[in-house]
């Protein structure tokens, strides 16, 4: 069993709250429509975390919309830290040759899984692959990231809530919030 089964008790601020996110991801929504002027665009997004903002911005795209999903994860990191050695554990179900590509992601922090991923996605042809985001957490960047769309900039804090996680836990949370430091201490 858990250690608590309060999951919002571990938070100790809500750094975005449900309705700000869902007022962005509706403003990114209407600038990717405006972007793209009809043309069909395929979303591809980075499981798991990454699953809220996909489900919702896909609704707020007025363009015939095609989605793929990826789900990779990296060697070595800690919960905290991600490594940049990327592993592919899913790939795309469909070929994105000639295909107008959105990478949809949860967050970027050093940059290092989607550089890998951004050279992956380029290798396959794509007709152009942009970069969305909900999350930026700039201060760590160790690879330099074209962004296009950015829903936050965020300052270096883990982050939870809104499909991120700390050890597979609070990905269900309505809001993106900031862990008590306690939790990343105490024994399971
Ligand atoms: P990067 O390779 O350092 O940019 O990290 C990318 C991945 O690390 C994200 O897709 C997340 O899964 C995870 N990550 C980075 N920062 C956070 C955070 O603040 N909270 C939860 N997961 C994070
Ligand atoms: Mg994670």
């Amino acid at each position: 069993m858990s250690r608590t089964i309060d999951l919002r008790a571990d938070i100790g601020e809500v750094l975005i709250s449900e309705e700000a996110i869902a007022a962005r991801v509706a403003e990114l929504g209407r600038q990717v429509t405006a972007d793209y002027r009809g043309e069909p665009l395929t979303l591809v997004s980075v499981l798991k975390g990454s699953l809220p903002f996909m489900a919702d911005l896909m609704r707020q795209i007025e363009l015939p919309v095609r989605i793929d999903l990826m789900e990779v994860s990296s060697y070595g990191g800690t919960a905290t830290e991600s490594s940049g050695l990327v592993r592919i554990i899913k790939d795309l179900s469909a070929s994105i040759a000639g295909e107008h590509v959105l990478l949809v992601e949860d967050i970027i922090d050093t940059g290092l899984t989607l550089n890998y991923l951004v050279r992956y996605l380029r290798g396959k042809n794509p007709a152009s692959l942009r970069i969305c985001t909900l999350l930026d957490k700039p201060a760590r960047r160790l690879a330099e990231i074209p962004v296009d769309y950015r829903g936050f900039e965020i300052p270096d804090q883990f982050v939870v809530g809104y499909g991120l996680d700390y050890g597979e836990r609070y990905r269900n949370l309505r809001f993106v919030g900031v862990l008590r430091p306690e939790v990343y201490s105490a024994p399971e």
